[in-house]
């Protein structure tokens, strides 16, 4: 090592990476029972990507119309196109109607009905009786920036509990024992430059997705998977990698998301002939069909010429008709965005809009109560001691192949609080911290230390762009073998361009540069991942959609990818499969059947 680092050290019984809506949720869930804790987090909590979310958080609420969780559940089943694990599922969906009155008596600001209630908008692939009835309005909302009031309400409530906040922090990679368990992390104050060993009895992965892998991603700029980065390095499986939900409304060129909650309030998209295509694709749910169907159905009118603008390269999304009352009310934020990033008036014009990278439906393989898996001996459902993880940054699977919008913050709130839960069952508070192994920490300095002197001749930024570029083209909406075979042929030479990595700043103290190397490891192994998982599987289910394999393929693939990623790049696969059966036997398992909206 070119220099010697001096440690500073901390004991803890649960330390939580992250501060959006999953981390926050778990920090203050902890903290109320007692639980010495510490929320590490690379970012100010009120920053953190949970803030971005628009249209709202999904609970059968009934505030609008019949509704029952059941239907959820079918609705979330089908959604993942049978790729969710039922018992997660159901875990989920009845938690959610507690989930939001508890979100409502710590104040978040909800949208209301006339009598009070709190609204509910419909939203894509939601329904009511099991996929038969009209749509659901599911969505609880507070006007179009649901994951901001909640971010803010939920960090108000940490600071209530008095939760100890590493705020700045960047966590670098975990501290693993000998015998596979997780011990605690290692992590560098950008503020001062000092590093930091975080010793505890669990470690909460809360870091998020890992969308910054796509030139064009609604995700902000710090969603570059550094819990998922840390998981590989520590020679454990992410799951699911393959699947990428493209979020139809992404404002073309810029990338910022506009809400499905507009066209729950009544937009819809045109293609260049001014005609309302969706209802071409899908006949009964049109716009609102779940999301990888429209961005595929985008995606055709495009690439079939029937784009709009000077190159046919997007669609049009109105909301010209809507009454300028409802928009001030229920969508201001994107009325603002679409101004700043598009110079569109939404009350006289079109939004031009893009399917954009959106959220990462694979990640750290949890049961629903947050526990880390891997397969050890051929039992998938292995437990990794002290380390668990939830949010985006969690594949538990609740998503499958294709998340439901809305349904990302209730993931969120609920298995935060599940992971708490657990906590509260699992760590001893009285027991003794065991000693650290002698090396600990060792390993995540040595790899800040070689990024930080690294003096090849492409800086960082280039490769990540090259990177972003080859996911972009070759592992987006459509897939076929050919651009994935070439796609992996260019993620690999960009892995191997790692080696000639230039960091021109070698300061501790907010060093942009050495953090963005840092992260674009992280990233890079989650797109060679991704890649190579996309690959692999032959067929199409939910986002991943092959040319080549048009048709799901229940009996060869009804089964979790599950992927690991070695030093030099190379990847190993193996599978786990999906659970079928629901949680309780106050519901039945929901057979595989034929996907249309
Ligand atoms: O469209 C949206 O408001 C996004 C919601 C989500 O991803 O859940």
């Amino acid at each position: 090592m070119a220099e010697a680092y001096k440690i500073v050290d901390h004991t803890y019984d649960v330390v939580v990476v992250g501060a959006g809506g999953a981390g926050l949720r778990a920090t203050f869930g902890l903290a109320e029972q007692g639980l010495k804790t510490a929320c590490v987090t690379k970012v100010f909590p009120t920053r953190s990507h949970t803030v971005a979310a628009q249209g709202g958080i999904s609970a059968s609420l009934g505030n609008m119309g019949p509704d029952d969780w059941r239907w959820h559940m079918y609705d979330t089943i089908k959604g993942s196109d049978w790729l969710g694990d039922q018992d997660s599922i159901e875990y989920m969906v009845r938690e959610a109607v507690p989930a939001i009155v508890e979100l409502e008596h710590y104040g978040v600001p909800f949208s209301r009905t006339e009598d009070g209630k709190i609204y509910q908008r419909p939203f894509g692939g939601m329904t009511t009786e099991y996929g038969e009835g009209p749509a659901a309005q599911r969505t609880c909302a507070a006007a179009d920036r649901t994951g901001h009031a909640i971010l803010h309400t939920l960090y108000q409530q940490s600071l209530k509990h008095s939760a100890e906040f590493f705020i700045e922090y960047f966590a670098m990679d975990l501290i693993m024992d000998e015998d596979g368990v997780c011990r605690g992390v290692m992590a560098w104050n950008l503020d001062d430059g000092t590093i930091h060993r975080f010793r505890s009895k669990m470690v909460i992965l809360a870091t998020g997705g890992y969308g910054r892998v796509y030139f064009s991603a609604t995700s902000a700029h710090t969603c570059t998977g550094d819990g998922g980065g840390m998981v590989a390095r520590a020679g454990l499986p992410l799951q699911d990698m393959e699947f990428v939900q493209f979020h139809p409304t992404g404002i073309y060129g810029a990338g910022c998301l506009i809400t499905e909650g507009v066209r729950g309030e009544g937009g819809y998209l045109t293609n260049s002939a001014g005609e309302r295509f969706m209802e071409r694709y899908a006949p009964s749910a049109k716009d609102l069909a779940s999301r990888d169907v429209v961005s595929r159905s985008m995606t055709i009118e495009i690439n079939d010429g029937r784009g709009v603008g000077a190159d046919g390269d997007h669609i049009h999304l109105h909301i010209e008709h809507l009454d300028p009352a409802v928009i001030e009310e229920r969508l201001p934020g994107i009325s603002e965005s679409a101004k700043i990033f598009a110079g569109v008036d939404v009350s006289k014009e079109p939004i031009p809009v893009v399917p954009t990278c959106h959220y990462n439906m694979g990640g750290i393989p949890t049961n629903y109560h947050g526990e880390v898996l891997t397969k050890l001996n051929g039992d998938a459902n292995s437990v990794v001691p002290g380390l668990m993880a939830a949010g985006e940054a969690a594949c538990v699977s609740v998503h499958g192949a294709n998340r439901l919008g809305s349904n990302s913050l209730l993931d969120l709130v609920v298995f935060g609080r599940a992971t708490a839960l657990r906590c509260a069952e699992v760590v001893d508070k009285e027991s003794s911290h065991r000693p650290l192994p002698k090396d600990a920490g060792d390993a995540a300095l040595a790899r800040l230390d070689k990024a930080r002197f690294a003096k090849g001749d492409t800086p960082t930024a280039a490769l990540r762009t090259d990177m972003q570029k080859a996911m972009q083209s070759h592992c987006a909406v459509f897939r076929t073998e050919d651009s994935l075979q070439e796609g992996i042929g260019k993620m690999r030479q960009i892995w191997s361009g790692k080696d000639d990595i230039r960091v021109s700043d070698t300061s501790m103290v907010w060093n942009s540069d050495l953090v963005e190397t840092l992260e674009f490891e992280n990233l890079i192994e989650q797109a060679m991942l991704t890649i190579v998982c996309a690959e692999d599987r032959k067929e199409s289910r939910g986002a991943q959609a092959r040319d080549d394999y048009p048709d799901r393929d229940d009996e060869n693939w009804m089964k979790h990818s599950l992927a690991w990623i070695d030093e030099k790049g190379a990847v190993t696969l193996d599978d786990r499969p999906v659970s079928m059966q629901p949680m309780t036997n106050e519901v039945q398992s929901f057979p595989p059947k034929a996907r249309v909206y």
